[in-house]
Formats: C-alpha cells, structure tokens, sequence
C-alpha cells in the first residue's frame, strides 16, 4: 500500500537509537525525508548517515535536549530553514527514571522533577515550538509515543504512567484544536517491546522477559517493527479520519474489551 507519504517533511525527536532510531527508518522508507533530534551528536549524525545511505532521503540531524528551550528553538529555526515547515511531528522521548518501583517508595521530589521533565515537558516544549511550523499547509500528523500503562497502568510504573497520561490529555486538546486545519493527532501506546538494544541496567535480563512474555495472549514480546508500522499507519494518507485516538500496541497485555 502506498502510504503517501513520499517527499513529506518529519521530526523524529528522541531518535539516536531505539524506538526514534526505528521509526525514523520506517518513515524514510516510505520516501520521507527527515529531522532527527537527540543529545548525542556522534550518536545522532550516525543515524543520519544509515538513513541516507539505506533510504536516499534528505535528513538533517540537529543534536539538542528536548528539555533545553534554546536546543529546541534552533530546532525549530532549522526546520524553517532547511524544509519552510514540517508535515510529522513523532514525539518520542527518552525512558523515566530507573530503577522502577513501587509507587509507595517513589519518595524522592528529584525523580518525580526528572519524569516529569522526562515524559512530558520535553514533550510539550518541542510541540508548542514546532507545530506551528504545520500549521498552514493543510494537513499534518502529530504522534506521540506513550505507554500502554495510561490504558491499564502496569506494576511499577507510576513515575511514567503519570506523566503518559499528561501528553495524552495534551495531545487530546490539541487534536482538537487543530482538526480543522487538516492535522490529525493521535498517541501509540507501547508495552512489552523488546529493548535488547538497551544495554545496562535498563534492559530486562532474559529471566524477566520470559516472565514478560507471558502477559499476552500471544506468548512473545513485541518488535520495533510492530511498533513502527503503527507509527508510519498513523502518519498516513488513510489515517486522516483517526485523530485525537490512542493506538495500543502491547500484544494484547490490556484485559478490556475496547
Ligand atoms: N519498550 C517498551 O515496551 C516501551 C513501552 C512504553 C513506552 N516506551 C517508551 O518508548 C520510548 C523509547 O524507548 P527506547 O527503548 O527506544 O529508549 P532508548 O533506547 O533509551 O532511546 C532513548 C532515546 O531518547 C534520546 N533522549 C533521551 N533523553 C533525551 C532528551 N532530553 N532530549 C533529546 N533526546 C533524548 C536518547 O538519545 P540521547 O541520549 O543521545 O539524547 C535516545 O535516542 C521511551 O520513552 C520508553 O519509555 C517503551
């Protein structure tokens, strides 16, 4: 199916390795060109180079914290420059604070300023900086990665659950804001994706993940690629009767009906 897509203008933020890294790929793929985002320049600028070579689309990587206004406004004055404005806006973000626990000893003010930064202001500092770059040119899509916890919150994760919910409301306001200038806004709420790619602490060891994998009906853990064929549906031609929704992809973890 062709998406059509080819030739539009994205920003993957939070994309110098794993999910960002991914979807980054998948859009590029279908002809997109792009705007990487991350801390790690090196990082950043290697993921740039893999794109162009694999995919033959222009991609501009600008290396910043989402959480620094000045990163995010020369974010957004490059984007204006190089392309003269966005068409998708993914809005991937780095993890909440590790280790997880149980929400009783979440005690400490500085974790809960550090998710909160984390999962949700960086999030809005970069919509409110560049979705009026999408604004005038008819049509749009803004996705922002979530978590499956807003649907069903999962042991553990309160530090992130949270703050998920906040860009859910706030991507729910702005789909509503924004609908009649062609922009569609939606959310994919993840779970139980493989993170093999992490390295330390943050990566489950083999004994959670086969114990991970018996919270679905489907007996596995999900793939990057599951992930991203959701994204890139999402950002779509067809999807443009979708908005202010909440995609799971999570195998089935979540027990409700709808
Ligand atoms: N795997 C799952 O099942 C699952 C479920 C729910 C939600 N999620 C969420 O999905 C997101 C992506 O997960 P992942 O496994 O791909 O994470 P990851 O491998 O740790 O990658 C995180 C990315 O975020 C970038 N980043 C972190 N902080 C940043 C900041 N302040 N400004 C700009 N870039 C920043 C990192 O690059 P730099 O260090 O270079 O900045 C890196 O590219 C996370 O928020 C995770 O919590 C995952």
């Amino acid at each position: 199916m062709d998406l059509g897509i080819n030739n539009k203008v994205a920003l993957v933020t939070a994309s110098s390795a794993g999910m960002g890294r991914n979807i980054a790929n998948a859009l590029a793929a279908e002809g997109v060109n792009m705007v990487l985002f991350a801390r790690t320049a090196d990082k950043l600028e290697a993921v740039a180079e893999e794109i162009r070579q694999k995919h033959h689309v222009k991609v501009v990587a600008v290396a910043g914290d989402m959480l620094e206004r000045a990163d995010v406004e020369r974010l957004s004055a490059t984007i204006r420059e190089v392309f003269g404005g966005l068409d998708i806006l993914v809005l991937n973000t780095g993890r909440a604070p590790n280790p997880l626990r149980a929400t009783l000893e979440e005690t400490e003010e500085e974790r809960w300023h550090e998710a909160y930064r984390n999962q949700l202001w960086g999030a809005i500092q970069v919509a409110k900086s560049v979705v009026p770059l999408m604004v005038g040119r008819g049509w749009g899509r803004v996705i922002a990665i979530t978590s499956a916890s807003v649907k069903q919150p999962m042991p553990h994760h309160s530090l992130s659950t949270v703050f998920r919910a906040g860009v859910t409301a706030y991507m729910k306001h702005l789909a509503n804001e924004v609908g009649s200038m062609g922009i569609t806004v939606n959310c994919v709420a993840p779970a139980l994706i493989d993170t093999s790619h992490r390295s330390g602490s943050a990566a489950y060891t083999p004994a959670q993940s086969e114990a991970r994998k018996k919270l679905t009906p489907l007996g596995r853990m999900g793939t990057q690629e599951e992930v991203c064929g959701v994204v890139a549906f999402l950002a779509s031609m067809q999807a443009g009767f979708v908005t202010g929704s909440t995609i799971q992809v999570e195998g089935g973890m979540i027990g409700a009906m709808i």
